[in-house]
């Protein structure tokens, strides 16, 4: 029994001696609990995104069970519940679609339901920031267990990383460099455990953010899928979060802007994906912090890289684990006086700092020192300019220092199939020095904002030995992608921005160190042309079929502002709703 001083919130449910405590008690005891199993115990959700169709989180029926025994252990009731699974391999057009789908599933089912606190079990990239976002709107403590990473990849002897090695690899067949039965084979080898994609890709970002921001137990972002200390440490946090009832630490304690400043930083440090820039604003704007797309620039810019995994280094999730770990970055970064702000709580009750000071490195091939890095500026770049007026991004980590600085003449693709049928034709007016241009390919005109910003060059220049391009979009690009590639184009071609007037042959400008994206036309020819067309066209004819498609195109918001729905922004709190009979 607990000795919590603390009123619970279950025991709305299930306290009183009434009508409703009957209900509420008796249709619980169907699943075999004696009374005291749950009575006046703090009641424990354990939010599941397990499903098949998410392999990355398959496995998470398990790590559900190590949970549980950790929050029976510390006098709490654990009550596993399943929300909707958003995976990245297998959900088209994108997850990023039923992200705020699957927040509203999180957020709904914890507000209406007997629980006290939430573990949120997380693995696949959007499962991460779409568990966050549903849990801040709620504001219960709240502590994450992300399912780990797999582990290494092997082909041909070599190791080899989840997603990267497709980019890689697909371009090599195009280019006649390897065989089909080659590629086959890499297949075969790329996912060989449970567990997220093994690359600092978008699932091993965000289980980085959860850590940095607080939100896990330390060590939480890195140990492999399939290491028993996984089962520990899912073990530990039903430990904690019980603990976490009586102390009344809830998400908006831990989840500071000093968290998210943090957070930012240590994005630059591990190289992170583009994909965290959205989803960071998305968990902010839930929260209450105002999290704006320059802070990447005033917090994260000039902070060294110094962790080298794919796509941007070398080294994969499990030697990062092997060699520290986030801890080991943490207090690399902390000792450089290079974390801004070492005194955030975090879910354990400890400040950042504290958890950290002592963390052991062991690698710096993996870990690597400041005054070492794998890339001098490690921050998310932001470009604004008459291209891009509420701003686009770009990773310097994954882009090539040479075509940073650039200025080529456009080839434009009107959407994602225009570009699939035009980028191979022979006769396509292009060189090494082209600005590849794609559009309506944002929030609302894919919809859900595809991975497709990486847009594969054309097969006549890999086959010159052309290896990277500047590339513009309104699209994402997947975490574990490279190349020079200026994505999340604000506001995008299909809500009225400035994408939608540029021609094949317009000069654009690239200038990552002034942060500038340029059409080189004059204003008076830009809106002139942005006046001839209708640019939202396309998605309001997609937007007129019912279904969630219609919801998601007419309330989501642009990249700037992390792609939530305009009725989702905040926090709602979890006061208890109105019985049901
Ligand atoms: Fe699930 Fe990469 S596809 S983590
Ligand atoms: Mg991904």
């Amino acid at each position: 029994m607990s000795d919590n001083k603390r009123p619970l919130r279950s025991a709305e449910w299930f306290g009183s001696a009434d009508k409703n405590g009957f209900m509420y008690r008796s249709w619980m005891k169907n699943q075999g609990f004696p009374d005291h199993a749950f009575q006046g115990r703090p009641v424990i959700g354990i939010c599941n995104t397990w499903s098949e169709l998410t392999p990355c989180n398959a496995h998470f029926r398990k790590v559900a069970d190590h949970v549980k025994q950790g929050v029976i252990e510390a006098g709490g009731f654990p009550v596993e519940f399943p929300v909707f699974s958003n995976g990245e391999s297998n959900l088209r057009p994108t997850a990023m679609f039923t992200r705020n789908l699957a927040s509203m599933d999180v957020e709904e089912s914890l507000r209406g339901n007997p629980v006290d606190a939430v573990v949120l079990l997380v693995g696949c990239d959007k499962t991460t920031p779409a568990l966050l976002m549903g849990a801040a709107s709620c504001d219960l403590p709240t502590i994450v267990v992300s399912g780990g990473p797999m582990l290494n990849g092997k082909h041909q002897g070599k190791d080899i990383g989840s997603g990267t090695v497709v980019w890689k690899l697909s371009e090599q067949v195009k280019a006649g460099r390897i065989s089909m039965h080659d590629f086959m084979a890499a297949e075969a080898g790329m996912s060989r455990s449970a567990g997220s994609c093994n690359t600092m890709g978008t699932a091993s970002t965000m289980a980085c953010m959860a850590e940095a921001l607080g939100t896990s137990l330390p060590h939480n972002a890195a140990i492999p899928a399939v290491d028993s200390r996984r089962y520990v440490l899912a073990h530990l946090s039903g430990n904690r979060i019980v603990e976490m009832v009586h102390e009344g630490l809830i998400l908006s304690k831990v989840l500071t802007r000093e968290a998210f400043e943090n957070a930012i930083r240590v994005n630059a440090a591990i190289g992170g994906s583009t994909n965290a820039v959205v989803h960071l604003k998305a968990i902010a704007g839930r929260i209450g912090v105002d999290l704006q797309l320059d802070d990447w620039t005033r917090i994260g810019r000039g902070t060294p890289t110094i962790v080298d995994l794919q796509p941007s280094g070398r080294f994969l999730m499990e030697e990062f684990y092997y060699a520290g770990g986030l801890p080991a970055v943490l207090r690399r970064l902390g000792e450089a006086e290079r974390l801004p702000h070492r005194e955030a709580l975090t879910v354990n009750g400890k400040t950042l700092w504290k958890n950290v000071a002592d963390a052991p490195l062991y690698n710096d091939a993996v870990i690597r020192p400041l005054d070492n890095p794998l890339c001098d500026d490690g921050g998310i770049s932001v470009l604004r300019g008459n291209l891009a007026p509420r701003g686009a991004v770009l990773k310097p980590s994954a882009a090539s220092p040479e075509l940073m600085k650039h200025r080529g003449r456009a080839v434009v693709f009107d959407n994602f199939d225009h570009y699939k049928t035009r980028i191979n034709d022979p006769e396509l007016d292009v060189d090494a020095n082209s600005v590849l241009v794609m559009r309506n390919c944002g929030p609302k005109g894919y919809p859900g904002m595809a991975e497709v910003g990486n847009m594969g060059l054309p097969a006549k220049l890999l086959e010159q030995g052309v290896t990277d391009m500047v590339r513009i979009s309104d699209a994402r690009m997947s975490g574990t992608a490279y190349g020079t590639v200026v994505l999340h184009v604000a506001p995008e071609a299909a809500a009225g921005g400035p994408l939608a007037a540029v021609r094949d042959g317009d000069w654009i400008e690239l200038d990552c160190d002034v942060g500038k994206l340029h059409l080189d036309i004059s204003d008076a020819k830009l809106a002139a042309r942005l006046a001839e067309h209708d640019p939202t066209a396309a998605s309001r004819t997609l937007a007129s079929d019912g279904g969630y498609r219609q919801l998601y195109i007419q309330h989501v918001l642009q990249a700037d502002e992390g792609c939530d729905f305009d009725f989702l922004v905040g926090r709602r709190g979890a006061d208890v709703p109105a019985h049901s009979h």
